[in-house]
């Protein structure tokens, strides 16, 4: 069993297991050819669907809600399971069918699938496009050679792509929360991850342009920003201007602040935190300031130091257990904490998944991303490491690291009953219109009476129930 909230959150880790509702803004201008985008996977790929909309718009193009009267489909695809390939795959067979009755329908595949196999995907009869995550600048091109009936690929990776100037179409968004991509990449090379390779070397965007994006958005009334990156601890940026005084050297920590002072009514969250880079001087920052929400994503992925030396993560079982002490230290017990956790992973004996479960007791995550290992051809661990576990064992460990987070989760949720938490309103429940929902500081989902209230507002809510993914309470 997956926990399923309440809310539409878009996860750091994995987005597979949440049906996600397209939002996509319904556009009918006349005359404008229609774009349809699908996305999967990470929160980097809805941002990035958000890129490729501002790209078509700009090249004439309409956003349509519906598959069946687009002309132009994208699937914005993820390539970190076999699962996610295999859920593109089912998709585009579907798609097959719409080609058939419209055959002028152009078919892309973007995002990490893409760049992952390239122009193998172009044996799938159904594709048009293939363009990898740098090469969204380049898409009108693509769609048009597409048109005149060429298949066109592009996936090449950059050095320096960060789409720092295109300002994105907030396709997934409420109107209140929005995604901000303040690097891409990664230069960490975890051996069971395919990351490194479908989205290249890894690299900061200018923060000028992000403190620009996060204005706008609280301006136009956002009052939630994500920043993203794979590994947002390694963030950094350095300008020389030559005016000494505009000079600008920033860490994530000092990015985090700048982003904070737009206004205190801003709320500011960011993933992913890496274990090995994530500083005191990141949690002293979130502790100064009120609207850095009080919850960090740290994915353990084991809690075997063995397994995570195999897993080329570069920290072990201790220091994990001290970045957690030094979290609960300068932030309280209050702090929300998650994780990504990883079962059956190559030569994983008994033993060394209990410790990932003891680990998982250990710190009380409220909520944990959970997968099974799934091997990714090309990655260290598939050069180096015979996938030995079998699919059954991997299950079994799986579903009990599931349910010793469903235990932990349901405490600690339970822990917030009687406290009155700050929600920010997102919209009305999805189970009744006369409720509305948003997320407390430490990202957890809270449902409470609608009353005059609207999304957009924060309000303080006197928690009274809760279950192990949603809490309940009437507005104080
Ligand atoms: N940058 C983030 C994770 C991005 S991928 C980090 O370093 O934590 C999201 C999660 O997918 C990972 O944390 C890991 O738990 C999971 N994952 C990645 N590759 C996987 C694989 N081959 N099999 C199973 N799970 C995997
Ligand atoms: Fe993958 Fe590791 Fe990079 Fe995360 S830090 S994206 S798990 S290589
Ligand atoms: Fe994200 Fe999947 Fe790519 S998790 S970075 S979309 S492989």
């Amino acid at each position: 069993m997956t926990l399923i909230p309440e809310l539409t959150i878009l996860q750091p880790a994995d987005k597979e297991q949440i049906d996600l509702p397209h939002t996509l803004e319904d556009e009918w201008a006349a005359g404008k050819k229609r774009l349809y985008i699908e996305s999967y996977g990470c929160q980097m790929n809805f941002a990035d669907s958000e890129i490729v909309a501002a790209v078509m718009r700009n090249a004439g193009f309409a956003t349509t809600s519906s598959a069946a009267d687009a002309d132009v489909i994208f699937l914005n695809t993820c390539a970190i399971r076999d699962n996610a390939e295999q859920k593109v795959r089912h998709r585009l067979q579907h798609l097959t069918g719409l080609k058939r009755l419209k055959p002028e329908l152009v078919v892309g595949i973007l995002g990490c699938m893409a760049e992952r196999l390239k122009t193998k995907l172009l044996e799938e009869k159904v594709v048009d496009i293939v363009a990898g995550p740098d090469a969204y600048r380049d898409i009108p091109k693509l769609v048009e050679e597409a048109e005149s009936g060429q298949k066109a690929v592009n996936v090449f990776l950059s050095r320096d792509e960060t789409y720092a100037d295109i300002s994105p179409i907030r396709l997934h968004s409420n109107g209140v929360t929005a995604l901000v991509s303040i690097m891409r990449g990664c230069d960490n090379m975890c051996s069971f991850c395919v990351v490194p390779f479908t989205r290249g070397r890894e690299r900061s965007r200018d923060p000028h342009s992000i403190i620009r994006e996060a204005k706008d958005l609280f301006d136009r009334g956002y009052r939630e920003v994500t920043l993203l990156g794979q590994n947002v601890d390694s963030y950094k940026w350095h300008d020389e201007l030559t005016d000494s005084q505009a000079n600008l050297s920033l860490s994530f920590a000092g990015l985090l602040e700048m982003v904070a002072q737009i206004n205190p009514d801003l709320r500011v969250r960011f993933s992913t935190s890496h274990p090995k880079d994530i500083t005191d001087e990141v949690l002293h920052t979130i502790a100064r300031y009120d609207n850095i929400c009080n919850y960090i994503h740290l994915p353990a992925q084991s809690g075997n130091s063995r397994i995570l030396m195999l897993m080329n993560r570069t920290y072990d079982r201790a220091w994990y257990m001290e970045r957690i002490d030094r979290i609960r230290e300068i932030l309280g017990d209050d702090c929300g904490l998650s994780t990504d956790m990883i079962s059956g992973f190559c030569s994983e004996t008994e033993a060394e998944h209990q410790d990932s479960l003891s680990l998982m007791d250990y710190v009380k995550y409220d909520y944990a991303y959970m997968f099974a290992y799934s091997e990714r051809p090309g990655t260290l661990a598939a050069k180096k490491y015979a996938d030995d576990i079998p699919e059954d064992v991997k299950k079994r460990r799986l579903s009990e690291i599931i349910d010793h987070q469903l235990a932990h989760s349901a405490r600690r949720n339970q822990r917030h009953i009687g406290q009155i938490q700050r929600v920010l309103a997102e919209g009305t429940s999805k189970r009744s219109d006369d409720f509305l929902s948003g997320r407390n500081d430490q990202n957890k989902v809270v449902v409470f009476p609608k009353g005059n209230y609207q999304k957009g507002q924060y309000v303080n809510v006197l928690i009274t129930e809760c279950s192990s993914a949603t809490l309940r309470g009437e507005v104080v």
